[in-house]
């Protein structure tokens, strides 16, 4: 039987776990709602919190965005549907900014224990700022989780989003700190026959395994 205490974390190569859940757009069967685009799935603390709000606040100004780069976004967080209304309503008031994707009423935590979001050395009732990138075959492609007290940056998701998204276009890998419009990383050759070619090529090479070019 499995332990009270084991955490069940959705990992980078997992297919998402599928749940029905309320949602401030609805219910939602969460394998419907994401098939054939990239999602966000991002959890928060709790409502009515001055971090969740800047973070929340943060990807509705960034809607526009997401909707370019074919990206649902679904918030979560373990509180009721009603309290979630309210603070959309609150925030709507306070700053004229709408939060239009869905979020989640996990207030029975079933999706926050389903992908690992409770982590009770941080909390025991409330989700830490996780965030999961899902591709359009609805893979878990790269995961990221900051605690209670320290706010996500906005940028490194929409770098990250962007990322995956040319790596696969593109079959390519990205070097550190990549920034769209920075050369890419080239597959290392398999054959010595391209290893030679390699050598004649344009390509930006500091050795042949580790070569770099324009797209
Ligand atoms: C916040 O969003 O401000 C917050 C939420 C839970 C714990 C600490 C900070």
């Amino acid at each position: 039987m499995e332990d009270q205490n084991t955490i069940i974390l959705a990992r980078i190569g997992d297919t998402a776990p599928d749940f029905k859940a309320m949602t401030t757009t609805g219910p939602m069967q969460f394998s419907e709602h994401i098939k054939d685009s990239w999602t966000i799935l991002f959890s928060h603390p709790a409502d009515f919190t001055p971090v969740c709000t800047t973070e929340m606040t943060g990807f509705a100004l960034n809607q526009d965005f997401f909707d370019e780069k074919n990206t649902k976004l679904v918030g979560l967080s373990i509180d009721s549907i009603h309290s979630h209304i309210a603070w959309v309503n609150n925030v709507k008031k306070n700053t004229g900014v709408l939060f239009e994707f869905p979020i989640i009423a996990d207030i029975d935590m079933k999706v926050s224990k389903l992908y690992g979001m409770l982590q009770p050395g941080e909390s025991e009732t409330a989700a830490v700022r996780a965030v999961f990138f899902i591709d359009p075959k609805g893979k878990i492609r790269l995961v990221m989780y900051y605690p209670l007290n320290v706010g996500r940056n906005m940028d490194e998701i929409k770098r990250s989003l962007i990322a995956l998204q040319t790596s696969d276009k593109h079959k390519v890998s990205l070097p550190l700190d990549w920034r769209e419009g920075d050369k890419v990383i080239v597959s290392p050759p398999k054959t010595v026959k391209e290893m030679l070619e390699r050598e004649a090529s344009d390509y930006e090479m500091v050795d042949f395994y580790l070569a770099k070019k324009d797209l």
